[in-house]
C-alpha cells in the first residue's frame, strides 16, 4: 500500500518511519518542499521519497496529516482527497499550545470540511511521537487510551471499573497518568481525568466541587450537553457517580446530590464551578501529585447551598437505619436513580 504522509515533523517522521518498516511505500512532504527532506528519506531507505504535499496526497491511497492543525487550511485542495483514506492526527492546539474551544464540533469534522469527498478517521493523535516511536505498548504511558474513551458515559464506566484509591499509604493527588498507572482513583483524581479525556473530545475541563458541613467535599467532572448539565464521577458511595446531562442549571444538577450525600455527617451546604485551564499546574498528565489543584478548589468563591431541615431530617435517619442492618453496604435506594450517567 502507498502511504503520503503530509507533516515530517515529530509525528509524520516517526509514523512514516514505522510505515515502512511495516512494508508501505511513503511519500513524505513538508511545508519548506522535498528538498528539505533528503536525510529524511536517505535514512527511510528506497520505500520513502520526498514530495510536496500535493504529490504525496496523488500518491498515497492513505494519506496521514501531521501538521499542526492551525495551518491544515494551507493543505492542498479537498477535491484532491477525494476518495481516499485520510488519517487526521492533529489536534486542535493554538500556537502556544492551549487546546483551541470548538464548541460543539470536533477537531477531525473541522478537517472534514475541508475535503468532504474523503474518508476521514482520527488516528495517531493521542499518545505522544516518542511512545509511537517505541511501539506503544499498552504499559505506556495514559495518552495511548485516550482513543476510546469517548463520551462522558464511557469515562464514567471506565471510572466505576477502577477500585477506590482509599490513600492507605498516604495522601495522593494523581493525575490522569498517575490513575493509569496505578489503576486506581478517588474522586478528585477521577474527576481530573475524566477532565483529561474529555477535554479531548471538546469538553471544557471544568470540575464542580460540593461542600460539605463536615468538609468532606466530593469534586465531579461537569459538562453540558444539549444546553443542559450533567457529570462523570467516582466515589466511595454510588449514589455519588455522575449524572445524565438531564438538568437544566448547574444547581438543579447539584440537587440530584442532596439525598445520597447524607451519611452521617454529610450535607452539601455549598457548591463552586472551577475551570481547570485556568490553573498554571499540569493537572492533566503530571507524574507527581498536583496538591495545587486541591489549594485551588480550596480557595475559589463558593455559593451557599440550602436544603430542607425536615428532609435532611428523613434522609439521615434513613441512613442510619439502614447502615444498622446492612453496616458493610453502601446505600442506592434514591428516587433520582434514573438521572445517575
Ligand atoms: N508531537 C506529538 O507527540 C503529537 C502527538 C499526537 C498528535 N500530534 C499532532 O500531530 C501534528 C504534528 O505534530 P508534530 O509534533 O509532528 O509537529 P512538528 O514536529 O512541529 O512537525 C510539523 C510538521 O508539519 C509540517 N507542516 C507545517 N505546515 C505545513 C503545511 N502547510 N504543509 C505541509 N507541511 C506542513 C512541518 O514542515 P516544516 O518543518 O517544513 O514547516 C513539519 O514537518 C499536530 O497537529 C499535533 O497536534 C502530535
Amino acid at each position: 500500500m502507498r502511504i503520503g504522509v503530509i507533516g515530517a515533523g515529530h509525528i509524520g517522521g516517526t509514523a512514516a518511519k514505522l510505515f515502512v518498516k511495516a512494508g508501505y511505500e511513503v511519500a513524505v512532504a513538508n511545508s519548506r518542499g522535498p528538498s528539505s527532506l533528503t536525510s529524511l528519506v536517505d535514512s527511510l531507505g528506497p520505500k520513502a521519497r520526498a514530495a510536496s504535499p500535493e504529490e504525496a496526497v496523488k500518491f498515497g491511497e492513505v494519506v496521514l496529516l501531521a501538521i499542526p492543525w492551525r495551518r491544515k487550511e494551507e493543505l492542498p485542495p479537498g477535491e484532491l482527497f477525494a476518495g481516499k483514506i485520510i488519517i487526521d492526527a492533529m489536534n486542535p492546539y493554538s500556537s502556544i499550545g492551549q487546546s483551541i474551544d470548538l464548541g460543539k464540533s470536533t477537531s477531525s469534522e473541522e478537517v472534514a470540511k475541508l475535503m468532504p469527498k474523503a474518508r476521514l478517521v482520527k488516528g495517531f493523535n493521542t499518545m505522544g511521537w516518542k511512545t509511537l516511536e517505541k511501539g506503544s505498548r499498552p504499559a505506556d504511558p495514559p495518552q495511548d487510551r485516550l482513543a476510546i474513551l469517548t463520551t462522558p458515559e464511557r469515562v464514567q464506566r471506565w471510572l466505576e471499573s477502577l477500585p477506590y484509591n482509599h490513600e492507605e499509604r498516604g495522601e495522593t493527588l494523581r493525575t490522569y497518568r498517575g490513575v493509569v498507572r496505578t489503576g486506581k482513583a478517588h474522586c478528585l483524581e477521577a474527576a481530573l481525568s475524566a477532565a483529561t479525556i474529555l477535554e479531548q473530545q471538546g469538553y471544557p475541563p471544568t470540575v464542580l466541587d460540593l461542600e460539605s458541613k463536615d468538609d468532606i467535599d466530593h469534586v465531579v467532572f461537569l459538562f453540558r450537553e444539549g444546553g443542559k448539565f450533567g457529570s462523570v464521577a467516582r466515589s466511595r458511595d454510588p449514589g455519588l457517580h455522575g449524572r445524565k446531562p438531564a438538568f437544566r442549571s448547574v444547581r438543579d444538577l447539584v440537587f440530584s446530590y442532596v439525598d445520597p450525600y447524607v451519611d452521617r455527617t454529610g450535607r452539601i451546604n455549598g457548591y463552586g464551578i472551577l475551570d481547570l485551564r485556568t490553573l498554571r499546574a499540569d493537572w492533566r498528565l503530571s507524574p507527581r501529585n498536583v496538591w495545587a489543584v486541591e489549594q485551588a478548589l480550596i480557595r475559589f468563591p463558593h455559593r451557599s447551598f440550602r436544603s430542607s431541615d425536615e428532609r435532611y431530617l428523613r434522609w439521615h435517619e434513613k441512613y442510619l437505619r439502614y447502615k444498622e442492618r446492612f453496616p458493610d453496604r453502601r446505600p442506592v435506594f434514591y428516587p433520582n436513580r434514573h438521572r445517575w450517567l
